[in-house]
């Protein structure tokens, strides 16, 4: 229901701001001392009603907890002694802003607070948005050095030092107990949903690496503890940042809770010159009543409408030939690859890593980003044509932020990396990474891969990105420091910039797996590889924590080889398959060696996939049996018209019959009709007491279930 009152306002005198989404109220107050304060986040309530309410104070009264109200940024000033959002230091020494309130301005659904510091040239924008058809206040703020290089006074030119700048401040409303939902993992394993009561503590979720990263990711939700799928009030945030990050969550001992965060880590400052101003990313929020179900469909909603650059454009089904081949690719193993691919429906075809310089394996080669001679004496035109005749798309995996020291492209500028030239640089994965701050290789970077793609008609690029930074260092003259933000601006940059001058070019996200994904790399990509575990069980713990806030059109998930080659478990390849259908369906076995049966079998879910495609990548996902021996996703057609239901599992218990699927997003009044067994049923007895999943006997049972709505 899109809002109809306005979505912001602003009463100067009360100080009061109240911005409204669909389903939520966000209130904030400039206090006295001229800080925001946060007042309310919850389901909607008037403006009256909100004018009424105090600021979020401690509820500790004493001389000890003076200031120590929520703010919507604390400035490290004060009698605050929580996780700052703000740390500054000045050429003097000073630490901290003292604010003096300056005005705001209101521009639709955009909000803008003007703080100035009292004393010194800093000023901070503390910047809002809302959208009339999502759910999300989107957060971010900007800080500039008010002074000017060529002032006379000194304090006026110096540089600031500014330790940290959170994108927000988010505060929780005192609920009886708190409860953290949070996505933990590693290579292989990304994605594990983490949910724990919240100790009374200051808890740090981080990346460190550069990247967002596989062991952490920056969502999370909070809940007084008994919030359900369906059920129970959640407040969710989720920061649209693709390098090093940090969130602080803080439960006092006086029962309050809040969160801040923002780009960067602990340790590393950004030095702000006169005239500058630095902005963060943006840190969106949200506040539902219908449980985590409810919050990951309105992050949907939200990523669908407003983060993927072309979130109408079906996700291809696509062959990957990684795990077939490895590094051993060349031009005729593609080409019969590339005709069984077709044979079984694939829409489009990557040639991954080994095409270029001297890359046979991970010591040599990455850098040199023209076709390796002996693999492709043709150059890649040849296969990329016959791709194109076989009536798919033609993918390239690229690398471009790395290095090999074994390459032309080291040897050439061994100048180029983020490694400190005072340090011994770390290998992994025998790479280095290179420097994107500095515009030259920003500028190589886009050129390299704008050359690429309109030689070889690509239409798809698996972007990768397969380590860490570690000794990091500016180079070149640049602050050391910037490399932690301006890599991964140029990153984005270099994306967007692809994009726009090649339209219709579509960018796959990867790093090692899901290393990177989040709300700012899915702003100018299509999907995210979600892991290199193609392991269709524990895919799906993966995809289960994946869904919490991406939706499945963003979800690269591909069918494999039996025994899978990570974790030499074997499964039936329709088992597999309705795993892998429940994203951007992909393939990613070694074809060649699949039976004809497999092949048939194979185009036959291919074609099954491509049915209910609609439903999966646009429809509304409900997770209707998120844990327990069956697991099961339901997607539904926003006009109730069309559902599908993916069942799975994995192991068999005491041979005991599987209990019915509840379909609680079903209308109970209305009839729905299974297409394959042409059986009617009643939406109420499907609300209330589920379909049967038509499970097969055994371990790996799967079931594929579709229904569509009769109209009376
Ligand atoms: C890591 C990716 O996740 C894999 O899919 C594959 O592209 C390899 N890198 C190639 O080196």
């Amino acid at each position: 229901m899109p809002v109809t009152l306005p979505l912001v306002t602003f009463d100067p005198d009360l100080g009061l701001a109240v911005l409204r989404t669909a389903h939520s109220v966000y209130a904030l107050r400039v206090a006295a001392d001229g800080s925001p304060r946060h007042v309310y986040w919850g389901a909607p309530l008037d403006t009256e009603a909100l004018a009424a309410l105090p600021e979020a104070a401690s509820p500790a009264a004493s001389s000890f907890e003076a200031d120590a109200a929520a703010d919507e940024l604390a400035p490290q000033t004060g009698a605050r002694f929580g996780p700052a959002g703000l740390q500054v230091r000045f050429a003097d020494g000073t630490r901290g802003a003292q604010w003096h309130f300056a005005g705001h301005t209101v521009d639709g659904g955009e909000l803008r607070l003007r703080l100035e510091d009292r004393r010194r040239p800093l000023r901070a924008e503390l910047c809002y948005r809302v959208r009339a058809d999502s759910d999300v206040v989107e957060r971010w703020t900007e800080l500039s050095h008010a002074g000017a290089a060529e002032d006379g006074a000194a304090d006026r030119r110096a540089p600031i030092t500014v330790n940290r700048l959170d994108s927000a401040s988010w505060t929780a409303p005192a609920l009886p107990d708190y409860r953290l939902s949070h996505l933990v993992g590693g290579w292989n394993s990304e994605f594990q949903l983490q949910r724990d009561r919240l100790p009374v503590a200051e808890l740090v979720l981080t990346s460190r690496r550069g990247l967002t990263g596989h062991h952490a990711a920056p969502w999370l939700a909070l809940d007084d503890g008994t919030a359900d799928e369906e059920r129970g009030e959640v407040w969710s945030t989720a920061l649209a940042w693709s390098g090093s990050w940090r969130v602080t969550v803080h439960r006092d001992p006086v029962g309050r809770t809040t969160w801040t965060g923002g780009f960067g880590h602990e340790g590393i400052g950004w030095t702000l010159r006169p005239g500058e101003t630095l902005r963060t990313p943006v840190y969106g929020g949200l506040y539902t009543r219908h449980g985590f179900g409810g919050a990951s469909r309105a992050w949907h909603a939200h990523v669908r409408r407003h983060v993927l650059p072309e979130p109408g454009r079906d996700r291809p089904v696509l062959y990957n030939s990684w795990e077939a081949t490895g590094f051993d690719v060349d031009e005729a193993g593609q080409i019969r690859l590339a005709h069984l691919a077709a044979r079984v429906g694939a829409e489009l075809f990557v040639l991954d890593d080994g095409w270029f310089g001297t890359r046979r394996d991970d010591r040599s080669g990455l850098g040199d980003w023209t076709p390796r001679p002996e693999a492709f004496p043709r150059g890649l035109r040849p296969l990329a044509d016959e791709v194109h005749r076989l009536g798919m798309e033609f993918g390239l995996w690229v690398e471009p932020e790395m290095v090999n020291p074994d390459s032309e492209l080291y040897r050439a500028h061994p100048d180029w990396t983020v490694h400190s030239a005072h340090l011994d640089a770390t290998e992994l994965r025998n790479q280095l990474v290179l420097n994107f701050a500095r515009p030259e290789v920003e500028a190589w970077a886009y050129e390299t891969l704008d050359r690429l793609v309109r030689e070889n008609a690509v239409d798809w690029l698996k972007w990768d990105a397969n380590r860490p930074f570690t000794e990091t260092c500016g180079g070149g003259g640049h602050d050391p420091d910037r490399v932690w933000i301006d890599h991964t601006r140029a990153v984005h940059r270099v994306m967007d910039r692809l994009r726009a001058d090649h339209p219709g070019l579509r960018i796959e996200a990867c790093a090692g797996g899901g290393g990177r994904v989040d709300l700012g790399i899915l702003a100018r990509t299509d999907q995210a590889w979600t892991s290199d575990n193609t392991d269709a069980v524990d895919r799906l713990d993966i995809q289960h924590g994946f869904s919490q806030l991406f939706p499945a059109q963003t979800m690269a998930a591909w069918v494999t080889d039996s025994p899978n080659p990570a974790t030499g478990r074997s499964t039936p390849l329709r088992f597999r398959f309705h795993v892998a259908m429940a994203g951007a369906l992909g393939l990613g076995g070694d074809l060649t060696r699949w039976s004809e049966d497999e092949l048939a079998e194979a185009a036959e879910l291919v074609a099954r996939y491509k049915e209910i495609r609609p439903l999966v990548q646009r429809g509304v996902q409900h997770r209707v049996a998120p844990s327990g021996p069956v697991t099961a996703v339901h997607y539904a057609a926003p006009d109730d018209s069309e559902h599908v239901l993916l069942v799975r599992r994995p192991a068999t218990r005491f041979g005991h019959h599987p209990a019915p699927v509840r379909l609680p997003a079903l209308d109970p009044g209305a009839r729905y009709v299974d297409l394959d067994l042409k059986r009617e049923y009643s939406g109420a007895v499907l609300v209330g007491r589920g379909i049967d999943p038509r499970l097969p006997a055994g371990d790996y049972a799967s079931s594929l279930i579709r229904l569509r709505r009769v109209d009376s």
